[in-house]
């Protein structure tokens, strides 16, 4: 598939700060593409520089092989959905869809056609007249993602655009935003802080920190092979505990205090052997607390010491090692699933292939 928007070595300075230190990336046509980081990483300035609203003081950007250089927003075949809705509140919902097609020359026909049809797309049909002031907070979102489609933008620039919504109105939206984007074809560029969120929607992430990009790959690929510790903790909850290389090759032999000695193929390990030292990551949902079919060599011995119940999940602390470190361990509350106690003695496995290494 061939890229549809480029950003090269893009660098954006507001004074001392530099929002966005060095980026480089490339998002294929049609693709769900998802910036994510923490607050006050660059993702919104990213998002801008690609719409023109700000520009880089180095690099370039190109959408369709065209340098936006000296673009201006409106010359762009992107079209930006804001944070906080952004629609007029004096102005009723069709006149709030096709306020971008004002200065257009259409006869009145065309225009009704495009403000139904986007009214369709965001499933607010029938509702044009409708004072924007009697709207709930996921239809007004409805509105202005209308208002963006209506020009059929190439890409369209998402900017938090569910993070007003309430827990399930959002879930509900974000499955609904993802069907509307494979409906229409469009390249979708989506920032959020939410991990859930672009992992759920996205094709690929761009995973950010301090205005650099740190990753960038599929959902399951951030999830089960994060590049840095900083990805691994940002994306879902990880267990970080230190360890020893022994040997290496293909497969690293390691010892760690929890796991006893273990090998690791290289291809789970992230970055540069520097020291002998090797930082081991394991998912909470990847240890198994008194496994039924095991191979009792590989049981571990632990202590629950702290137990919080989520409903479908519960989430245990466990006390283990030599040097009594604690790991969180996740269970799916599913049909059998046994209860622990606190201070109750465990024995528990991990999953080795699910291990990830990080070379300290
Ligand atoms: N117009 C501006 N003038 C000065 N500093 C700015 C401006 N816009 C952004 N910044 C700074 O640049 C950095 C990145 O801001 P940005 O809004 O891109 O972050 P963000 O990742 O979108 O954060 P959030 O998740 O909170 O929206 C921050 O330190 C911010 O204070
Ligand atoms: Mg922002």
């Amino acid at each position: 598939m061939s890229n549809q928007v480029e950003v090269q070595n893009v660098i954006k300075s507001f004074g001392s700060v530099k929002a966005v230190d060095g980026v480089s990336l490339e998002i294929s046509e049609g693709q769900f593409f998802s910036l994510l980081g923490p607050s006050g990483c660059g993702k919104t300035t990213l998002l801008r520089l690609i719409a023109g609203f700000e520009v880089p003081n180095a690099g370039n950007i190109l959408i369709d092989n065209k340098s936006m250089d000296g673009i201006a927003p409106n010359f762009r075949p992107t079209n930006m959905v804001f944070q906080n809705y952004a629609i007029f509140p004096h102005l009723n919902v069709e006149e709030n869809v096709s306020y971008g097609l004002r200065k257009k020359n259409l006869s009145k026909n065309e225009k009704s056609k495009m403000i139904n049809d986007s009214l369709d797309l965001v499933g607010l049909s029938g509702l044009n007249l409708r004072s924007s002031n009697a709207l709930s907070g996921g239809q007004k979102q409805r509105v202005a993602l209308a208002r963006a489609l209506i020009l059929k933008p190439k890409v369209l620039l998402l900017d938090e655009p569910l993070s007003a919504l309430d827990k399930k109105l959002r879930e509900q939206m974000q499955s609904e935003l993802r069907h509307l984007q494979r409906a229409v074809g469009i390249t979708f560029v989506l920032v959020t802080h939410d991990q859930e969120e672009a992992l759920t929607m996205s094709d690929k992430v761009a995973v950010m920190f301090d205005g650099k990009v740190e990753q960038i790959a599929s959902p399951r690929e951030l999830y089960e092979k994060p590049s840095t510790q900083r990805v691994a903790s940002f994306i879902g909850a990880m267990n970080f505990t230190n360890g020893k290389i022994l040997n290496s090759g293909n497969v690293v032999k390691i010892k760690s205090n929890i796991l006893g000695e273990f090998e690791l193929p290289m291809n789970q390990i992230s970055g540069k052997p520097t020291n002998e030292n090797i930082e081991i990551g394991i998912r909470p949902e990847r240890i198994k607390i008194n496994p039924v079919k095991t191979n009792s060599k590989d049981l571990i011995d632990g202590k629950i010491i702290d137990i919080s119940y989520f409903g479908e999940t519960t989430y245990y602390k466990l006390k283990c090692g030599e040097r009594s470190e604690t790991l969180n361990v996740s269970t799916q509350n599913s049909f059998g699933q046994m209860d622990y106690k606190i201070g109750e003695l465990v024995k528990f496995e991990v999953d080795n292939k699910s291990i990830v290494g990080f070379y300290s």
